[in-house]
């Protein structure tokens, strides 16, 4: 990032994630990550125009202060150890999630609310849905408190309203009166099923429900999960912003509420991307099936090296392309990826027709050998004279 930093005994950030932090996927306009991002942006800005403000170019190094300290992280958070987070020195870290930069952008008071998207990095176990580098979508709301201010309601109507059961476990901040917190709380909930049915229009009978959660930095705090293949899926943590970090920015007069959304989630799911790791993929078949603005389902490549044969043949007049590709498929089955005529001339003297197909092998779950190749391309060669009449060259 054009910054050097001196290592220590803290470090633990190697080249393969280091590496990542160029990428800056949600930045690529045709990337699904960037076409998620442009949809939840747009659809809040229709629902409050002129409220969010977008950030996504901030730096990913941070203090363990940004990151931790200033979101009321316990001291001993396991999220601060080494094994869980990436330190570039003691003084300094990937950032973990989104939240890093709420200090900061809370303190510049030029918006009521921001979306700021980012790559987060954290030390995960490996899975097809883990990966140390992924990216949240944060969204702030705040509120002036002096609108509130001829608002009653008791702690246990607040509670049931907003759908707290045990107040003592995720409890109204005792600086928040309870009728504020609920009309916060209210208002994030509406917001986010919006996302969740703008986002995912197109299924019908969309399933969501509200767990209440814990977040050092909200309170009460909620997650939403939506139903997918028979699991729930958990996409946003929230809830409504601690008020020392309020104070702490100079917002004492406001009250927010808070979102922070992973990204690759809904967008495997959105895209039909089975693998977190393709998002990271540079092959031109897999950037290639995305542009800004819609919404397709991904078509499956296989992640295997291709082998390719020739086969050229004098053709007979009655000879059509796809006798030739019956042929292929029948003979080559599912290894047969791609059979693409190459070249074709007709002989000035004799007025003979000649094919070049080349055939790409390829399969979706290995990588084929030379050996099996040259076995199927011999078969192929003596079907293509029985069927096809044709005279090999
Ligand atoms: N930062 C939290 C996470 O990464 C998500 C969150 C954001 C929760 C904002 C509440 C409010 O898990």
């Amino acid at each position: 990032m054009g910054k050097d930093y001196a290592t220590d005994s803290w470090t633990n950030v190697g080249p393969s994630v280091l590496e990542k932090l160029e990428r800056r996927l949600h930045l690529q306009a045709n990337h699904p990550l960037a076409i998620l991002k442009a949809k939840i942006e747009h659809h809040m800005n229709e629902a409050e125009p002129g409220v969010y403000r977008s950030l996504d170019s901030l730096n990913p190094v941070v203090s363990p202060k940004l990151n931790f300290d200033d979101l009321l992280f316990e001291a001993d958070h396991p999220g601060r150890r080494p094994t869980d987070t990436y330190y570039v020195n003691a003084d300094n870290l990937l950032r973990t999630h989104t939240s890093a930069h709420q200090s900061t952008v809370l303190r510049d008071r030029s918006s009521r609310g921001y979306l700021l998207t980012a790559d987060v990095y954290r030390r995960d176990e490996v899975d097809q849905t883990h990966y140390p580098v992924f990216h949240q979508m944060e969204g702030i709301r705040t509120f002036d408190r002096s609108q509130f201010a001829g608002q009653h309601m008791t702690e246990a109507e607040a509670l049931a309203a907003m759908g707290v059961k045990d107040g003592a476990k995720n409890p109204i901040q005792r600086q928040h009166t309870p009728a504020e917190a609920a009309a916060v709380a209210l208002h994030l909930k509406s917001t986010l099923e919006n996302v969740i049915k703008n986002v995912f229009a197109s299924e019908k009978g969309l399933q969501w429900r509200w767990n209440e959660e814990y977040f050092p930095f909200t309170s009460p705090s909620w997650e939403l999960e939506v139903l997918y293949n028979g699991k729930w899926l958990e996409l946003f943590g929230s809830g409504v912003v601690r008020q020392e970090i309020m104070d702490n920015t100079g917002n004492s007069d406001r009250i927010g509420w808070a979102f922070g959304l992973g990204l690759e989630r809904i967008a495997m799911r959105m895209f039909n991307i089975p693998d977190i790791r393709l998002f990271w993929s540079t092959d031109e078949r897999f950037t290639s099936q995305f542009r800004a603005g819609s919404i397709s389902s991904f078509v499956p490549f296989s992640k295997y090296p291709p082998c390719y044969k020739d086969i050229s043949f004098w053709t007979p007049p009655t000879f059509h392309d796809n006798d030739f590709s019956e042929v292929v498929r029948e003979i080559a089955g599912d290894i047969a990826e791609e059979a693409k005529l190459i070249d074709e001339f007709t002989h000035p003297k004799t007025g003979r027709a000649s094919r070049c197909y080349r055939i790409n092998y390829r399969a979706m779950d290995r990588t084929l050998t030379n050996a099996e190749v040259d076995e199927v391309q011999e078969r192929l060669r003596q079907a293509v004279v029985e069927r096809c009449g044709v005279e090999l060259r």
